[in-house]
């Protein structure tokens, strides 16, 4: 009997650290993840879209987001293919190369990416309008919750809505798209839940472009180039994140790397804005007029790369990884960390 004392004591301690470690190593995943930002694959660059997932699922990101402009449709979803199979979700937003103007095009992206907004298990939402679903979308993941704006044409207009400002640049009538103003009650409503401890918003075109001068606020077409238009809708925009904490909006269509500070037109409200470099083989420069509501922090010109988000606890940090660029071929890229910067979940600007 004095034998079976200890023994049972040992087996006793040993399913007891059985059961704990699984409960650790969750609690540390839990508070510990990463996720990756990818922009601009258009045209039929797949081999730097391969290249760029492989680092992905090296880096074993929990999620990837476009902020735009993929490209050949086909040729993603097979490039995907590498994600799904290392259970890296992956969450698109149309850009202007996903649009043009054309209504196809949108059943062509809800089809190649069905269920976005209510994949079960993400905590998504919508804005209650017509045609929207999937395309503007939330959802939510561990500590963050992500909105991913579409300003793209995507519905035909009512009769006798469109006027001669609704020309895409080809010359053809713009098809309605949504603003950033129709968006304001839903982004709204998204901030206020109290489902996650920091928020960061994305759209395809900027902010304020370093290149492109059309940006976030303009209609869907290049040729508005007035970056302080709308500005009632702006200052709406800005103010509305500042009073709910979000402190980074992250965006592409300028195929480089821009870290920049941005306030609004009436200077009461200030961002982060991150370009998030480019995955295509052609490659814009920055050009004048710069505005003087934007504060250079950090640049990457003529090279592909990629954005990390690590989450820690209560801390977070970006990296930028860029290399050489690809051209028309593939080749074996050395990835070099190029920017990175780290914030707390909670701190204001
Ligand atoms: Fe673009």
């Amino acid at each position: 009997m004095q034998l079976i004392r200890p023994v049972f004591l040992y087996f006793f301690a040993a399913t007891l650290v059985l059961l704990l470690v699984p409960c650790v190593l969750a609690a540390e995943s839990d508070s510990s993840w990463s996720f990756g930002v990818i922009a601009d694959s258009q045209g039929r660059a797949i081999h730097i879209t391969n290249a760029i997932n492989a680092e992905f699922v090296r880096h074993k990101v929990d999620f990837v987001v476009q902020v735009g402009d993929l490209g050949n449709l086909q040729d993603r979803i097979a490039s995907n293919q590498v994600l799904a199979e290392a259970g890296i979700r992956f969450y698109p937003l149309r850009g202007n190369h996903d649009s043009e103007n054309k209504i196809e095009m949108v059943a062509q992206f809800q089809k190649a990416f069905p269920s976005i907004h209510n994949t079960p298990g993400n905590g998504g939402s919508s804005p209650d309008l017509p045609g929207v679903a999937g395309l503007t979308y939330s959802f939510t993941h561990k500590s963050g919750k992500f909105i991913l704006l579409d300003t793209f044409p995507l519905l035909d207009w009512n009769e006798g809505e469109a006027n001669e400002n609704h020309k895409w640049y080809d010359g053809s009538i713009l098809r309605k798209a949504y603003t950033v103003g129709d968006y304001l009650p839903w982004i709204e409503a998204e901030l206020k839940k109290d489902d996650h401890r920091f928020a960061m918003v994305f759209g395809h075109k900027n902010l304020i472009g370093q290149n492109h001068k059309d940006n976030l606020f303009n209609l869907a077409h290049h040729d508005q180039t007035d970056q302080d238009a709308h500005p009632e809708m702006q200052n709406a925009f800005y103010a509305l994140l500042q009073r709910y904490g979000v402190r980074y909006y992250l965006s592409g269509h300028d195929h480089m790397y821009n870290r920049s500070l941005i306030k609004s037109p009436d200077g009461k409200s200030e961002i982060v804005q991150i370009i998030c470099g480019s995955a295509f083989q052609g490659f814009y420069m920055p050009k004048p007029p710069f505005s003087e509501r934007e504060t250079p922090i950090s640049q990457d010109l003529k090279r592909n790369g990629f954005l990390l988000v690590r989450i820690d606890g209560e801390r977070g940090r970006f990296e930028y990884y860029s290399t050489e660029p690809f051209g028309d071929e593939p080749k074996s890229p050395t990835w070099e960390l190029r920017d990175s910067f780290e914030f707390s979940l909670t701190e204001t600007l």
